[in-house]
């Protein structure tokens, strides 16, 4: 076992960690077109109130339980409850869920590699073509990208804590927002433009329904890398000098800003390439739209920009969404990694390859599941159709079990450990806290409604993805 424990050196390299974590495809795309289909501004707002009112206090137990325990959800359960076996359980749920994740945002990243890859090469009218991504994910050479993209990760994860996580979210952060906002401002000089950034903030109210709201909930939950033991670990590797209610501010607001940035990016973009498009027509999935619509646009800009700019431009949005991808899966992948290390004891080398070949094995049935053998493409029925191998990983663990993780958490953090020790945790580092209005809005949502609220959410959930049937009739 790894005798000194590693942190990360400063307070500025574990927000941006963290912030790598959460910005991700969710708030590049995922969100922009949710919140276009769904009321503009009117869901913007409702996004940033859950944010703030539902997020917030649960990220910031997450990093005081890791911070307290210095381990990851297992280890951070268990210790916090005396061995008990049921929440030694509920923390195993809570490193599944991340290893799983890895694998679907494995596929995706090399996807993204690989379009990168193609559009550098000038194939951008191929990608753009109708056959193009169907003909692609289906290609052997991506077991090839998927090396590559592996052994990136390897590269950033066996430098550890501060010389690799850290480091790696010091330089690929900045340009991030750099290329964000570089992004923004050439798309809004695009015809029609405007039109989109119209869509994107002007409210309509009437648009916010029971099921919008579910799904503003489901979206700011998963774009903060809520339930996925991320925080928790990441936490772990944090110096008791840290004000954490602060940090987690700063990193949900970076995250909400990103967010909100990436949609004057790309409704633009979606309403200059057509300009009498109803965003309601606009695929509900992040994946289609980046894989299948975005190519066809940044092809379209070959009557202004030539063919070679046309690829520069979307070279350079692969590459922006390559860096917001490759922070996130080395943040999920790190949790079983730090398990790995402090239940299991093994040394990190040790840790990284058990699991880049065991997720590996499990990344390549999911690549293969796109049609390339019939047994993982045809996986399992349910819900009247049939699921990938792909689908169930994405069904169960990302779309379906986060809330769960959360509800768990709140139980776990107000009635095993109890409220007096979040507290006393989190005034460390942070003189004011104890009696402060935070304070009692922490210990007050996380022990009642929070819990309520995601439990209900998990639930339908549940019901709505395996069983077909809405619980809340909608
Ligand atoms: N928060 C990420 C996003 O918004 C999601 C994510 C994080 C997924 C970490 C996997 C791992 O896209």
């Amino acid at each position: 076992m790894s005798k000194t424990k590693e942190h990360f050196s400063s307070r500025i390299g574990f927000i941006l960690a963290a912030a790598g974590s959460a910005v991700g495809i969710g708030n590049l795309v995922g969100f922009p077109v949710n919140a276009a289909k769904n009321g503009g501004g009117a869901f913007l707002l409702v996004y940033a109130l859950f944010i703030f009112i539902i997020c917030l206090p649960i990220m910031i137990a997450e990093m005081a339980v890791g911070r307290k325990t210095g381990k990851q959800p297992v280890g951070a359960y268990k210790n916090l409850s005396n061995n008990n076996k049921l929440w030694g359980a509920a923390g195993f749920i809570g490193v599944l869920t991340p290893f799983m994740i890895a694998v679907f945002y494995m596929v995706i990243t090399v996807w993204l590699f690989g379009y990168l890859a193609l559009t550098v090469t000038g194939n951008l009218d191929y990608l753009a073509s109708e056959q193009g991504f169907s003909e692609f994910i289906n290609s052997p050479y991506l077991f090839a990208v998927m090396a590559i993209v592996a052994s990136m990760i390897h590269f950033i994860l066996v430098a550890g804590v501060k010389d690799g996580i850290e480091k790696a979210a010091k330089v690929l952060m900045p340009a991030l927002f750099i290329m964000l906002i570089l992004m923004v401002i050439f798309v809004l000089t695009l015809d029609n433009a405007m039109a989109g950034v119209k869509f994107f903030i002007i409210p309509d109210f009437n648009k916010i329904t029971p099921s919008v709201i579910n799904s503003a909930l489901s979206q700011a939950f998963f774009s903060l890398s809520l339930g996925m033991g991320i925080l928790i670990t990441y936490g772990s590797y944090i110096n008791r000098d840290t004000n954490i209610t602060n940090s987690a501010k700063l990193v949900a607001i970076t995250d909400t800003a990103v967010a909100f940035t990436a949609g004057l990016m790309i409704l633009p973009a979606v309403f200059s390439f057509d300009p009498t498009l109803n965003p309601d027509d606009l695929s509900a999935s992040s994946v289609s739209l980046i894989f299948t619509f975005l190519p066809k646009i940044f092809l379209a800009l070959q009557v202004s920009l030539g063919y070679f700019g046309a690829s520069a431009v979307a070279a350079f949005f692969f590459l922006l969404v390559f860096f917001a991808a490759i922070t996130s899966l080395v943040s999920i992948i790190e949790v079983p990694v730090s398990y790995l290390i402090t239940e299991k004891c093994q040394t990190r080398k040790k840790a990284l390859s058990t699991l880049l070949m065991t997720a590996g094995v499990l990344t390549i049935f999911a690549t293969l599941s796109f049609g390339m053998v019939s047994f993982f493409t045809e996986f399992l029925d349910y819900a009247d159709k049939t699921n990938s191998f792909f689908d169930v990983i994405y069904d169960i663990f990302y779309d379906t079990i986060l809330p769960l993780n959360g509800f768990l958490l709140c139980i776990f953090v107000t009635y095993r450990w109890k409220k007096h020790n979040l507290s006393k945790e989190l005034s460390i580092g942070n003189e004011g806290y104890m009696g402060s209005w935070v304070e009692k809005y922490v210990n007050f949502s996380l022990s009642t409604f929070i819990p309520v609220i995601v439990l209900g959410i998990f639930l339908n959930t549940v019901a709505q993805k395996f069983f077909g049937f809405s619980l809340l009739g909608f």
